[in-house]
């Protein structure tokens, strides 16, 4: 064999071993990818299956009571944070039109749809906004209860 032959044969066998290689290589890469992916899709789908669960609103929570009266003063309130806490999921007359509504997996509720909300009592409204559902937030924790009846008593009149 010729020197010229030997180290074309070795060149040959290194590139093959490179691209065996880099085969190699991308398909561990791309499964570990894979795994984190449906890792992080099953901690998702279990999220959304919880939330879900909530949705369903206890039968003592849709009887429960607006606490608060709806005056001028409570709906003017209830306006406000409406304004800085749904209005861009929501939109601005809750028709569901908000400025992120477009790049949300669920469309925002139509809040100014008089069906949909006359099937809603006031307690099952109230749990909604406590609650939330995916990609809706929970509210539980930034809004104070009264400021929740507050927006409650914003909702109605939303839909006339
Ligand atoms: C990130 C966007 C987002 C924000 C912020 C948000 N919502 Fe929602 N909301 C949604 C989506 C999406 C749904 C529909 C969820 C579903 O049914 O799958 C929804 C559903 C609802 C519903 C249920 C209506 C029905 O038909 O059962 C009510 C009530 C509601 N939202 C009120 C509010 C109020 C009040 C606020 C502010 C305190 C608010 N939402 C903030 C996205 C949002």
């Amino acid at each position: 064999m010729s020197m010229f032959r030997l180290v074309k044969l070795v060149a040959l066998s290194l590139v093959v071993t490179l691209v065996i290689g880099a085969m190699i290589l991308s398909h561990v890469s791309s499964s570990r990818w894979r795994g984190v992916a449906e890792a992080s899709g099953r901690t998702t789908m279990v999220a959304a299956h919880s939330e879900q669960d909530g949705w369903d609103v206890p039968t003592d929570v849709a009887k429960m009571k607006n606490p608060i009266e709806a005056t001028s003063d409570s709906i003017q309130k209830g306006k406000q944070l409406y304004e800085a806490n749904c209005a861009f999921c929501h939109g601005q007359t809750g028709k569901g039109d908000g400025p992120v509504a477009s790049s949300l997996p669920e469309k925002p509720a139509d809040l100014s749809n008089k069906e949909v909300m006359a099937r809603l009592t006031d307690g099952e409204l109230f749990w909604r906004i406590t609650k939330g559902k995916r990609p809706m937030p929970s509210f539980e924790k930034t809004l104070s209860e009264k400021e929740r009846w507050h927006i409650v008593n914003y909702l109605r009149t939303l839909a006339q």
